[in-house]
C-alpha cells in the first residue's frame, strides 16, 4: 500500500480565495477585497456572553445537536423570520458553521454515482464535498439569466439519477437574491420531482431593500429540504464556528450521527455566544447592512463608470463584474491588477470553472479603502484598455 491516500482526497484543490489572498503580504499598501467575511466587529454583548461561558466554566461538550436553548432560539427566530417550522429537538443541530451543516447533510444523504444540480458560479465549497462523497455535480449556468437558476433549465437537468439540488440564496460570489415570484416557480417545479433540496441561507440577513425569501415557506418541500443559515456573515462570527440546520426529523435522525462523528458538538462558548447574538444583539445585521449599502454604493458606481457589466447584487457584500472584454483569464487579471494596481480581489473561476470572465470584488471594507480600491481599478482598467 505504500502511502497511497484516498485518490478523491489527492484531488481536492486548496481553495481559489487563498491562491490570491497569500500573496497579498507580497505587496504592501495592496488593498484586501478578497475577504468572504464582514469588517463590523463582533457585538459587545456576544463578546460578553462568551466570555462569561469561560469564565464560567460553560466550556465542555454540549448535547451533539448543540444546547437545547439555543437550537430552540434559532427555530423561533428563523422560523418565524422566514416563515417555516422546524421543531428544536429533532429538526435543529448547530453546527461547526455552515460548512459543518453542508458536509453533514450531503454525507448523509450521497451516495457513489448520485448527481447534484448547483447553479453555477457558485461558492467553492460544495463541489470538493460532492465529489469527496463520489457523486457528480452537475451544473445549472445561471449567467444567461443574471445568475438567477431558470425553473425550465433546472428542470431539464433532473434525471434519475438527480439527487440534490443545492441553492445559495443570497449567493456568494455574485450576491443576487432569487426573486419572491422565481422562488414560487422554483418551488412548483421541485415539487413535481423525488430530490433533495439544499439552501445555504447563509446570507439571508445581509439583505439590502429586498427581503429573502426561504424554500422553508413552501408546505410541499417540507419532507426533503434542508436549510443552512449560521452567524458568520450576519454578526461577523465566522471564526466562532456556529451554523445551524433545519431539516425533517426521520433524515436529522442520521445527520446528527454524522455530524457527531465529524465534531461531537459546536464549540461550546460559541454556543452560549450565540444565544446572545439571535436575542440580544439580533439587530445586529441592520446595522451592518447599513454600512454595506454605502459602500455597495461606492463599488456600483465605480464599475459603471468603467462600463464593466454587472449584475445588481441584493445580498451578501460581493460584486460580480464581468472582464470579459479584456484577453486575459480572471486569475491573471486578479494577480496583475495585485501587482500592478495594489488591488486584491477574487478571479471567477475560484467559482466554478463557470465563473471565469468575471472577477469578485467583496466590499466589506472601510468606504474609504473601498473607494480608493476602486480608484486604483479604475487606473488599471483604462491602463489594460489603452495597451490593447
Ligand atoms: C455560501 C457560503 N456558504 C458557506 C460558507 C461557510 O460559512 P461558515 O464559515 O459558517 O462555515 C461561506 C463562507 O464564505 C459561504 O460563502
Amino acid at each position: 500500500m505504500g502511502r497511497s491516500i484516498n485518490g478523491r482526497a489527492l484531488d481536492t484543490e486548496l481553495s481559489g480565495i487563498r491562491q490570491i489572498s497569500n500573496l497579498i503580504p507580497e505587496y504592501p499598501g495592496a488593498i484586501n477585497l478578497t475577504v468572504g467575511q464582514p469588517d463590523t466587529p463582533v457585538p459587545e454583548g456576544v463578546k460578553a456572553a462568551g466570555e462569561r461561558a469561560i469564565r464560567g466554566d460553560l466550556t465542555g461538550y454540549s448535547h451533539n445537536a448543540g444546547l437545547p436553548e439555543l437550537r430552540k432560539i434559532a427555530s423561533a427566530y428563523y422560523g418565524g423570520k422566514y416563515r417555516f417550522e422546524y421543531d428544536p429537538y429533532t429538526e435543529t443541530v448547530v453546527t461547526a458553521g455552515a460548512s459543518g451543516a453542508m458536509d453533514a447533510v450531503l454525507r448523509t444523504l450521497l451516495e457513489p454515482g448520485d448527481e447534484v444540480i448547483i447553479p453555477v458560479p457558485i461558492f467553492a465549497g460544495y463541489e470538493p464535498l460532492i465529489k469527496l462523497a463520489g457523486a457528480k455535480p452537475v451544473y445549472l449556468d445561471t449567467r444567461p439569466t443574471g445568475f438567477v437558476p431558470d425553473v425550465e433549465q433546472l428542470e431539464s437537468l433532473i434525471t434519475e439519477k438527480t439527487k440534490i439540488v443545492i441553492f445559495n440564496n443570497p449567493s456568494n460570489p455574485t450576491g443576487v437574491m432569487i426573486p419572491q415570484d422565481q422562488m414560487d416557480s422554483l418551488a412548483e417545479m421541485l415539487a413535481r420531482h423525488p430530490v433533495f433540496i439544499l439552501s445555504d441561507d447563509i446570507y439571508s440577513e445581509n439583505t439590502y431593500g429586498v427581503s429573502h425569501t426561504s424554500f422553508g415557506k413552501y408546505p410541499a418541500l417540507r419532507d426533503r429540504l434542508f436549510l443552512i443559515h449560521g452567524l458568520s456573515k450576519s454578526h461577523s462570527m465566522t471564526g466562532w464556528r456556529i451554523g445551524f440546520l433545519f431539516g425533517p426529523a426521520d433524515i436529522m435522525n442520521y445527520v446528527v450521527r454524522i455530524h457527531a462523528y465529524n465534531t461531537i458538538c459546536a464549540p461550546t462558548p460559541s454556543q452560549h455566544a450565540a444565544i446572545e447574538a439571535l436575542g440580544g444583539s439580533a439587530t445586529a445585521p441592520d446595522k451592518m447592512n447599513e454600512i454595506n449599502l454605502e459602500r455597495r454604493s461606492i463599488v456600483l458606481d465605480a464599475l459603471h463608470r468603467m462600463q464593466l457589466p454587472t449584475v445588481k447584487p441584493n445580498g451578501a457584500f460581493y460584486a460580480f463584474p464581468s472582464i470579459q472584454e479584456f484577453p486575459l483569464i480572471s486569475k491573471d487579471f486578479a494577480l496583475r491588477m495585485l501587482a500592478e494596481a495594489g488591488v486584491a480581489v477574487v478571479h471567477g473561476s475560484a467559482f466554478t470553472d463557470y465563473g471565469e470572465g468575471y472577477i469578485r470584488i467583496s466590499y466589506a471594507r472601510p468606504k474609504a479603502e473601498v473607494r480608493l480600491a476602486m480608484e486604483r481599478m479604475s487606473e488599471f482598467v483604462e491602463q489594460l484598455r489603452r495597451n490593447r
